[in-house]
C-alpha cells in the first residue's frame, strides 16, 4: 500500500523523506517521489521504482528546503509511471500533494474541474486534490493561511473514499496541512520538529510523542506549532501518546530479515503481552475492559473479525473461548462479515484483531458491528491505530513494530491475548474451575521458556527446506485447534514462497481432496492435541499409503518409523500449543523462501497493512 512521509522542521527535508520513505518500503510500491518548499517554489522529483531510484536522481541533490512531503506509490489508478508517481501539483504549481487511498468519485471531480479549464496530466485518482483545493482557494478569495486551511478543507468534503493527504503550498512557505479519513496517519512531534508517516516505525527514531487524528481533523502544523482542527474548522485540543517502543525496535538488528528478527522476538513478544494480566494469586486483569459479569451473562454470541493471519488467531481463539467459557463464538473474515447482513446485536459482542489497527475492511466490519447495537472489542499491535478509535474497548499485544510482510510475532501474541482474555471472561462467569484455570495461567506464564526450547528445531528445519524447496504444493493437516495452525502455516508458506498449499482438517481429505496425494508429494501434519492423535495418524496413514512425503510436529511420543520427519516441540496445554507448534511452520517457511533467493520480508504483490477495500 502507499506510503507517506512528512517533515517540517530546521533541518533539510529531503534526507529525512528519503530515509522514512525507505522504512516504508515493506509497504510495497511502485514509484516514489519527493515535493518540497524551496526558495524559488515547489520543488517535484519523482520516477517510477525503487526509492533507490529517486536518491539517485540529480535533482535530489539540490533541495534544501526544510518542508517538505513524500509518497511511496502502490498502483490503483494508472499504470505506475512517472506521470503517476505523487506528489501531484495543481496547474499553477501553487500546491503539492501527497495521498494513500482511493478518491471514489474522482471521474466526477475531473469532469467539474476540467470544465472549469482545469486539465490533468496523469491517470490517477489523486490529481483531483491539487486541483480541487487551488479551485476552492481561488474561489473563496481568502488569502491568509486560514483561507489555505478552508481550500483543503473545502475540498475533503467534497471527496468520496478513504484518504490521508500532506499538502503543502509555496503561498505558504511556513506551513503544511495533513488530514486522514480512514487512511493511516500519524504526526510525530517535538518542539522545533513535526514528522508525518503512514505508521509509527518509520519516523519512530526521531521522536516518541505523537499525535493522532480522528477521520476529518485537520492538523495546520509549524515546526513549533501544531494546531487542530474538526471538519467545520473549529479549534480542537489534542494530547500527544507517547510510544514505548525503541528506537531500534524498526531495525534489523544483526538479522539477515526481519522476518528471522521477528520470529525469534516472540518469547519476548509474548512476554510483554502477558505483562501483568496473569498472576496465579489474582484473578486475570483486563481492567480497561469494564466488562461485568452481567453483561457477559446476557450475550449470547462473541464474533471474532479479522482478516489472514490475525482471523486464524481468531479461530484459535474460538476454541478457547467457547471452551472455558461456554459462549457460542463465530469467527469471520471481515471481507465477507460486512456483505454477509450479519446477526449481531445488543446481546453479540465483537472482537476485531489486526495487527496494525488500519485494516480496511476489519475497521468496516467493525463500524458495521457497532451500528447494530454490539459492543467491541479491538485486539491490535498499534497504540493510536484506527481501529482503537473506532471501537468502544482497545486491548494491545505488545509485540513491537511489526515489519515482515509475514505475521508471526503478531500472530503468537494475538493469541495468547485471546487466551488470557478467555481466561477472564471464565473467571467473570464462573464457568471453569480453579484447578482448570490455575492449570492455564501456569502455562501461559510457562510459554515464553517454551518457545525459545522450540527455537532448537531450527537445524533441522533448515535442513528439510533444502529438501522440499522445489515442491510445487505441499499439504498441511491437524484436527481441532491444530486445524488452526494448519491454516497459518499453509498462508506462511505460499505467501513468501510461492509455493501452492492448502490446510485441511485431517479426516476431511478423504471426501474429494485425497484425490491430489501422489507420490512424493509433501503432507506437514501438526499434532499437538492428544485426544486426537490417533485419528490424525490415521489420516496420515492414508496419505503414506499414496506416497505422500510426511512431516509431523508433536510434542508427543510417536512411531519413529512411520514419517519421514519429526519436530519434535515441547509440550503444553491444547489451549497454547498453536503458540508453540507454529514456530517450526514458521522457519519452515522462511527458509523454503530463502533457499528460492526470494525476497522474505517483502513478497510479490502483497502489502503490509491493507488499507483499501
Ligand atoms: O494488520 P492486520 O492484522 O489487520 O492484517 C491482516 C492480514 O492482512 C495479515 O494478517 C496478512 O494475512 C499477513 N500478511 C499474513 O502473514
Amino acid at each position: 500500500m502507499c506510503g507517506i512521509v512528512g517533515y517540517i522542521g530546521t533541518k533539510k527535508a529531503c534526507p529525512i523523506l528519503l530515509v522514512g520513505l525507505s522504512r516504508l518500503e515493506y509497504r510495497g510500491y511502485d514509484s516514489a517521489g519527493i515535493s518540497t518548499i524551496e526558495k524559488d517554489g515547489l520543488s517535484l522529483v519523482k520516477d517510477k521504482g525503487r526509492v533507490k531510484v529517486l536518491e539517485s536522481n540529480p535533482e535530489i541533490e539540490k533541495l534544501s528546503g526544510t518542508i517538505g512531503i513524500a509518497h511511496t506509490r502502490w498502483a490503483t489508478h494508472g499504470k505506475p509511471s512517472k506521470e503517476n508517481a505523487h506528489p501531484h501539483q495543481d496547474n499553477s504549481k501553487n500546491f503539492s500533494v501527497v495521498h494513500n487511498g482511493i478518491i471514489e468519485n474522482y471521474n466526477e471531480l475531473r469532469n467539474m474541474l476540467e470544465q472549469n479549464g482545469y486539465h490533468f496530466l496523469s491517470q490517477t485518482d489523486t490529481e483531483v486534490i491539487p486541483n480541487l483545493i487551488h479551485y476552492y482557494y481561488t474561489k473563496n478569495q481568502n488569502n491568509t493561511v486560514n483561507g489555505f486551511l478552508q481550500a483543503v478543507r473545502d475540498c475533503c468534503i467534497a471527496l468520496k473514499g478513504s484518504f490521508a493527504i500532506e499538502v503543502i503550498s509555496k503561498l505558504f512557505s511556513e506551513n503544511m496541512i495533513v488530514v486522514r479519513k480512514d487512511s493511516p496517519l500519524v504526526i510525530g512531534t517535538s518542539a522545533t520538529e513535526k514528522y508525518i508517516s503512514s505508521d509509527i516505525p518509520a519516523i519512530l527514531s526521531y521522536t516518541r510523542d505523537f499525535y493522532f487524528l480522528n477521520d476529518l481533523e485537520f492538523a495546520l502544523l509549524q515546526n513549533d506549532k501544531a494546531t487542530f482542527y474538526d471538519q467545520n474548522l473549529n479549534e480542537i485540543d489534542k494530547k500527544t501518546s507517547s510510544i514505548e517502543w525503541s528506537a531500534t525496535a524498526s531495525e534489523k538488528n544483526g538479522y539477515e530479515d526481519f522476518m528471522l528478527k521477528e520470529i525469534y522476538e516472540q518469547p519476548t513478544a509474548i512476554r510483554e503481552t502477558i505483562g501483568a494480566r496473569v498472576s496465579l494469586d489474582s484473578k486475570c486483569n483486563f481492567e480497561e475492559l469494564n466488562i461485568q459479569k452481567d453483561y457477559l451473562s446476557s450475550i449470547n454470541k462473541i464474533y471474532i473479525i479479522a482478516c489472514g493471519t490475525a482471523m486464524h488467531a481468531g479461530l484459535v481463539g474460538k476454541n478457547v473461548i467457547e471452551k472455558l467459557c461456554r459462549i457460542p463464538v463465530e469467527v469471520d473474515i471481515a471481507s465477507e462479515f460486512r456483505y454477509r447482513s450479519p446477526i449481531v446485536n445488543e446481546k453479540t459482542l465483537s472482537i476485531f484483531i489486526s495487527q496494525s489497527g488500519e485494516t480496511a475492511d476489519t475497521i468496516a466490519a467493525l463500524k458495521l458491528a457497532k451500528k447494530c447495537g454490539s459492543r467491541t472489542i479491538a485486539i491490535t499491535n498499534v497504540i493510536g491505530s484506527s481501529i482503537t478509535r473506532e471501537s468502544n474497548y482497545s486491548l494491545y499485544t505488545h509485540a513491537g513494530p511489526e515489519i515482515a510482510v509475514a505475521s508471526t510475532k503478531a500472530y503468537t501474541s494475538q493469541v495468547i491475548l485471546l487466551n488470557m482474555l478467555a481466561v477472564y471472561f471464565a473467571e467473570l462467569l464462573e464457568t471453569s474451575d480453579l484447578k482448570t484455570i490455575n492449570t492455564i495461567k501456569q502455562e501461559i506464564l510457562d510459554l515464553p521458556k517454551k518457545i525459545e526450547e522450540t527455537f532448537k528445531c531450527k537445524d533441522q528445519i533448515q535442513d528439510f527446506a533444502k529438501k522440499i524447496y522445489q515442491e510445487k504444493d505441499v499439504f498441511f493437516l491437524g484436527r481441532g485447534v491444530d486445524e488452526a495452525v494448519a491454516k497459518e502455516a499453509s498462508l506462511k508458506l505460499k505467501e513468501i514462497s510461492y509455493i501452492h498449499s492448502e490446510s485441511y482438517p485431517a479426516g476431511e481429505l478423504k471426501h474429494g481432496s485425497i484425490a491430489l496425494i501422489e507420490n512424493g508429494i509433501t503432507v506437514v501434519s501438526i499434532l499437538m492435541d492428544k485426544t486426537l492423535m490417533e485419528k490424525s495418524i490415521s489420516n496420515i496413514q492414508e496419505v503414506i499409503s499414496r506416497g505422500a512425503k510426511t512431516l509431523i510436529v508433536t510434542s508427543h511420543p510417536c512411531n519413529e518409523n512411520m514419517f519421514d520427519e519429526i519436530i519434535k516441540v515441547p509440550d503444553t496445554i491444547s489451549y497454547l500449543s498453536p503458540i508453540i507448534s507454529i514456530i517450526p511452520l514458521q522457519l519452515l517457511a522462511y527458509y523454503i523462501s530463502k533457499e528460492k533467493g526470494l525476497d522474505v520480508d517483502k513478497p510479490r504483490n502483497l502489502a503490509k497493512s491493507v488499507t483499501v477495500e
